[in-house]
């Protein structure tokens, strides 16, 4: 027996037992006449000690020699430890040791498997089994885990049953490119790996299954950011015979439960904001209610002045920044620095100091008076001690960039908190989202969107005004999970069809097998998918999802450790029938 007991379970109560160990040094301190080592599995960690007045000198010799991470089995007693470690669980004792077997050398890792490391990022990836070993990573891995538990518990309890779709499919729209497969048995063919299962739990409701889900890897390829991986995993569910209210309360229900279980958090019943109040409000979709910092539009106060950047613009939009009127000329510079970035792209900010005084002090004081500001104070909701600041431009672009200074600057004054949790339903998401580059319109969801049944007019007069029966579940500012009500009627996924752009014989090519299925009795049906990655993420405070996968992408799509992607064979690609044209 390679163990009798882990190294994260002895406690006093343990003294005098003879014991069985296995695992990791950790590390190995020599004061010369005593040695101890401290040795790790999964479980914890456990001091071994050996001594010249109880061990032999060959044993403390031999412990002498253990490198890190030596993989070790140790025979020995529990004894009480003269000095205590209250940090550790085990820290009361400590194992008189009898005997070690070496099971196992290893080379000195290229970084201190410890919870602060030394290694670089890319360090930790290429060698992901030895960060493994480490508690921050590891924890996360246990973590994920018990969520995952938590759901499946949950769902199965709700009647759900976990069906398994397949990988090698042909292209799901989720907005993405595919990431293809090619096939041996159909020269020149591919599959695609399905960036949703979406069409497959659609047919499952066809088939009867009326509440399914899935826990499930999909792929999608898009540039990587903190919160995506072109590998990640959904909780996909999909039920039958609901509308869109049975859907919100069932995975409110989800979410609550795992608020509750992980948390013990009791969260009041969600709520609920529209697209278009979020975008008004927040300037964005998923927005963080944490905090408020709402938007206050100032059109009507702020235009009409001599103030020409502001007269031109299609929004004028401001945010109070709590207590931040004290923020010294530099600081604020600094700010419009921040926001002129490219990657956030304001053309420039107006500020105005609302000092605790109730004065004022802007950079158009030229332009309007305190009463203006006063106006301005008001719609921004600003109090005394704050500072006001105001972008300007097209709407669209404007709202995205000061929500990206809102966000920025809760971040910066502590506003986020990873301890509390503010869930909120976004709904009456737009049908379609006009691409500017082409002048097309393309389901915002997916194509098999149902539009709200009283707006199906419209989609011929004003496609974009159309509001679909779709929803976003966003929990402090991210979105962790997004579904709708689908079309279930053949034609009127064909005209969805058609409004996006395809020919009848393109939807058929693409699409045949759901319209074709939607002609043998498909029950009303809908649904959602959460991110799991996220989710779990962000239940853990944290919001890079890379630190709960076990083994991640780095930033340009790469798996370090095993090297991926690679060049292939050529007699690989022969039998595939490839001919590769790298110029
Ligand atoms: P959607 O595309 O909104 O919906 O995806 C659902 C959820 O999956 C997560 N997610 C991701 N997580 C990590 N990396 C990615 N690249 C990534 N892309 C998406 C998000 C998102 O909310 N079939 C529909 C669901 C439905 O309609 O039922 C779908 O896939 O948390």
């Amino acid at each position: 027996m390679y163990r009798d007991v882990t190294c994260g379970a002895l406690r006093t109560t343990d003294i005098g037992r003879n014991i069985t160990l296995s695992g990791w040094v950790q590390k190995t301190r020599d004061k010369g006449f005593v040695v101890w080592i401290d040795l790790r599995d999964r479980y914890g960690i456990t001091q071994l000690v050996m001594d010249e007045e109880r061990s032999t000198l060959a044993l403390l010799e031999q412990a002498r020699q253990l490198g890190r991470e030596t993989v070790l089995q140790v025979k020995g007693t529990v004894v009480e430890r003269t000095s205590k470690n209250p940090n550790l669980p085990t820290g009361d004792i400590e194992v008189l040791v009898e005997g070690l077997t070496v099971l196992n050398p290893s080379l000195l890792p290229p970084f201190t498997i410890e919870d602060e490391t030394d290694g670089g990022d890319d360090l930790r990836m290429k060698y992901r089994y030895l960060d493994i070993r480490r508690n921050p990573v590891k924890n996360n891995l246990i973590f994920r885990h018990r969520v995952s538990m938590e759901v499946r518990k949950y769902l199965s309890e709700q009647d759900f049953i976990e069906v398994e779709t397949p990988y090698l499919i042909k292209s799901t729209p989720e907005g993405a490119r595919d990431f293809l497969v090619p096939s041996r048995m159909n020269q020149g063919q591919f599959y695609a790996l399905p960036q949703s299962p979406q069409t497959f739990k659609q047919l499952l409701m066809v088939g009867g299954m009326d509440k399914y889900f899935q826990i499930v890897k999909c792929f999608r390829d898009e540039d990587l950011r903190a919160d995506r991986q072109p590998e990640f995993t959904q909780i996909d569910c999909e039920m039958a015979f609901v509308e869109q209210e049975d859907i919100l309360n069932t995975f409110e229900g989800l979410t609550r439960h795992l608020l509750k279980e992980i948390h013990n958090i009791d969260v009041d019943a969600f709520p609920r904001m529209t697209y278009d109040d979020a975008m008004a409000k927040y300037g964005n979709d998923k927005p963080d209610i944490r905090f408020g910092m709402e938007f206050g539009e100032l059109n009507e106060v702020a235009q009409h002045k001599e103030f020409n950047v502001f007269n031109s613009a299609e929004l004028v939009v401001g945010i109070a920044i709590p207590g931040a009127a004290t923020f010294t000329r530099k600081e604020i510079d600094k700010l419009i620095d921040w926001v002129k970035r490219p990657q956030v792209g304001a053309k420039g900010m107006v500020y105005v100091k609302y000092n605790e005084d109730g004065s004022f002090k802007s950079s158009v004081d030229k332009f309007y008076d305190a009463q203006d500001f006063e106006q301005w104070a008001q719609r921004t909701q600003a109090q005394p001690g704050d500072l006001i600041c105001v972008l300007s431009g097209t709407a669209k672009a404007t709202r995205a960039q000061l929500s990206a200074l809102r966000m920025e600057m809760a971040e910066r004054l502590g506003l986020r908190k990873a301890d509390e949790f503010a869930p909120l339903w976004v709904v009456d998401f737009p049908l379609l989202e006009l691409d500017e580059e082409t002048g097309n319109y393309h389901a915002m969801h997916h194509p098999f969107t149902s539009p709200k049944p009283e707006q199906m007019e419209l989609l011929d007069s004003d496609p974009g005004a159309v509001k679909a029966n779709a929803y976003d579940l966003v929990l402090n500012g991210n979105e962790i999970g997004g579904g709708s009500i689908r079309i279930h009627d053949k034609e009127i996924q064909a005209t969805m069809f058609k409004h996006l752009g395809f020919t009848p014989e393109e939807a058929k090519a693409q699409f045949g097998f759901l319209m074709d299925a939607f002609q043998y009795g498909a029950p009303p049906h809908g649904g959602i998918a959460f991110g799991l990655d996220r989710l779990v993420a962000i239940l853990g405070g944290q919001e890079t999802i890379r630190d709960f996968i076990a083994f991640p992408k780095n930033n340009s799509g790469r798996d370090v450790m095993i090297d991926a992607p690679a060049d292939i064979d050529s007699t690989q690609l022969d039998e595939l029938g490839i001919a590769l044209n790298l110029d």
